[in-house]
Formats: structure tokens, C-alpha cells, sequence
């Protein structure tokens, strides 16, 4: 790779990378990486509902207000995650006591306070992240759709429009390449959203994925959202080398080569929709010490375009090539 080859600068749409607080301030080669590649970020977690509004009357914006002003300094685009999801409530939100008109209170109180304190500087969010389960209904797990009912993801993005009428509003969601299952009730959703006029204009598809995954599943997962109209975000890429856990297991070059094929063939099939689709890809977090899927899955594995070190690994040459 020649020098001064950075991904921002090859790729023809955004490219980021999930960040972690602690590591962009702490690890010096993390946060030079993100500065030489990345014109996009996502907070890995500053941004969700227990650390923004830890309390009912308490919002806690030092991170991510620190990470916006990372990205501003250094000309990169932040793209808000996550509003609402199932996940990770606070416990005050889990042990809220209230009827219907109250709990409907508390989702537009919480999406407009975060959505209009970074009005002008957060120009996109997830707003509702992984509400479909893998049998294609929706999750009834969530304190959300138990208190409010479906409505709940309608009423999230009207409020979230409401914030910041400018804003991009996506919904987020993994699986779409798990086959058609999960990937038609997501698109049956989203168009039923866009069809009663609902405010949503992506579709972000996280992309947790492996490197045994078909090419035809994860062309079939790009294709599909592409058809609804909507703007397109690989929103979480990574690209699993290990799901057997097996413990000894070595990242050999045959491993690394396949996964340079796979980030070559998801990079290829993107760069190939409607230019005015393509909102980005962004990978979830930089390098491979620093991936959610080691502590996930307690084992050793490599998802991600960087090794341990932050050197390019063959996978960052497959998403070059996948622009050629
Ligand atoms: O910050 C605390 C630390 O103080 C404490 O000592 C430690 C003990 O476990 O926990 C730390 O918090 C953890 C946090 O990550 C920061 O490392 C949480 O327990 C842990 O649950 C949290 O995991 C995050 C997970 O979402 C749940 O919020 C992962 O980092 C993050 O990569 C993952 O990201 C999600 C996306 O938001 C949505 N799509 C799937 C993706 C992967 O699961």
C-alpha cells in the first residue's frame, strides 16, 4: 500500500469506525488511526440511553459532548447511536412507574433533549435499534414495546424529527444477511414506516458478520435494503474469524486472506448501489484488540481491517480493492 493511502481518501463515500472513549484518549496509535482514516464516527457507547441519562432528571453528556468535538476538530462526520433500544436501559427506566401518557412523556423527553443538545452538530442517529427478532416479529422483550406498543417506533422518530427536522433517521438493525427470515420483516417494516410517512431515511445494517457467510446472503442483505429507496449504512462491520470459539485457534494468512475476499465482496456490492444511497461504512471499532467480540464470546479472533497494533491487515487492502 502506497503512502499516503487512507481509506477516507480512496473510498467514494464515508468510512468510519465505531469509537471507544477511553481508547481515543488513552492509546495514542488508536487515535491517530481514527484520524488517518476515518471521515465518519459512531460513539460505541457514549451515546446510548444509560450514559447519556443515567438518572431521570440527569443527563451526562461529557463523552459524547468529548467525542463530537474530536470529530469536529478533526473534520469527521459523527453519526448518532443509539436513541432506543432494548438493551442497556438505566434501572430507572426499567423500575418507571407510570400509565401510557406518561411513558410516551418519557421516550419524547429523552430523544428531543439528546437529539436538540446536538442539533447542527449530530446530522444522523439510529433511532430505533434492533427491535425484530430472529423469527421476524417484533421483540417483545423490550420495556418499550411492552409500555407503549408497537407505536413505540413510530412515535420515536416523529420525535426525533421533531428535534432536528434536518437530521437523517435511520433504523438499525443485524441479521439482514442471515437470510430472508429477519431481512423481510425488516424491510416490511421500514417500507410500512416510509408508507404512512413516517420521518426515516436509512436503513442501517450493522453487518456483525463471518467470514463462512455466502456472498450471495450478504449481496442479497445489501440489495434488499437498496431497493426500499432509503439511504444504505453498513453501520457495524466486522467479520468474524472464529465462530466455532475455538481457544488455540491462529489468525494463519489463509484466514486473513479469506477475510480480505469477504471485506472486498461487502465493499464491492456497496460501491455498486445509487451513489445518493450510500451513507457510509463504518466498522465496529478500529483494531482487533479493541473488538466488542473477544469479551462477547470470551475467544481469541480478528473481525476487524487493523490488528492488535493498529498495522493494516490484509482486510484493509480487500476494502481498496473493493473500490478499484
Ligand atoms: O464501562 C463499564 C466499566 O466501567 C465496567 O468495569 C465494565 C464491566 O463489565 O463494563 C463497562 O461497560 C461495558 C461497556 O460495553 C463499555 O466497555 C458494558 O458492560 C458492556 O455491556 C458494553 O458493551 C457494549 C454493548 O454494545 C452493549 O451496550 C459494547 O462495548 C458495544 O460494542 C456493543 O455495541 C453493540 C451496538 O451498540 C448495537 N449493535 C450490536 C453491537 C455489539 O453488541
Amino acid at each position: 500500500i502506497e503512502e499516503g493511502v487512507t481509506l477516507k481518501g480512496e473510498l467514494p463515500f464515508p468510512f468510519g469506525a465505531a469509537v471507544n472513549n477511553n481508547l481515543l484518549k488513552n492509546r495514542a496509535a488508536y487515535r491517530e488511526t481514527v484520524i488517518k482514516e476515518c471521515n465518519s464516527v459512531t460513539a460505541e457507547n457514549a451515546m446510548k440511553f444509560s450514559q447519556l441519562h443515567p438518572s431521570e432528571n440527569v443527563y451526562n453528556w461529557t463523552e459524547a459532548d468529548y467525542l463530537v468535538n474530536f470529530a469536529q476538530q478533526n473534520g469527521m462526520r459523527v453519526h448518532g447511536h443509539t436513541l432506543i433500544w432494548h438493551k442497556n436501559p438505566p434501572a430507572w427506566v426499567l423500575n418507571y412507574q407510570g400509565d401510557a401518557v406518561a411513558w410516551d412523556q418519557l421516550l419524547k423527553n429523552h430523544i428531543q433533549t439528546v437529539v436538540g443538545h446536538y442539533k447542527g452538530k449530530v446530522a444522523s442517529w439510529d433511532v430505533v435499534n434492533e427491535v425484530m427478532a430472529e423469527n421476524g416479529t417484533l421483540r417483545t422483550e423490550s420495556i418499550w414495546y411492552q409500555k407503549l406498543g408497537p407505536q413505540f417506533i413510530e412515535k420515536a422518530f416523529i420525535y426525533a424529527h421533531e428535534a432536528d427536522p434536518d437530521a437523517l433517521l435511520f433504523y438499525n438493525d443485524y441479521g439482514h444477511e442471515f437470510g430472508p427470515t429477519k431481512r423481510t420483516a425488516i424491510i416490511n417494516l421500514v417500507n410500512d414506516l416510509k408508507s404512512k410517512g413516517v420521518p426515516i431515511h436509512g436503513i442501517g445494517m450493522q453487518m456483525h458478520t463471518r467470514y463462512t457467510q455466502s456472498d450471495a446472503n450478504l449481496a442479497a442483505a445489501i440489495n434488499t435494503a437498496t431497493a426500499t429507496g432509503l439511504k444504505v449504512h453498513i453501520a457495524e462491520l466486522d467479520i468474524q474469524m472464529n465462530p466455532d470459539n475455538v481457544q488455540d485457534l491462529v489468525f494463519s494468512a489463509g484466514l486473513a486472506a479469506q477475510q480480505k475476499a469477504k471485506y472486498e465482496f461487502i465493499v464491492k456490492t456497496y460501491n455498486a448501489i445509487p451513489k445518493d444511497q450510500q451513507f457510509g461504512i463504518t466498522t465496529w471499532n478500529v483494531g482487533d484488540a479493541d473488538t466488542w467480540i473477544r469479551g462477547e464470546y470470551n475467544r481469541p479472533d480478528w473481525p476487524l481491517p487493523f490488528d492488535d497494533n493498529y498495522q493494516r491487515k490484509p482486510a484493509y487492502q480487500g476494502i481498496l480493492d473493493g473500490v478499484k
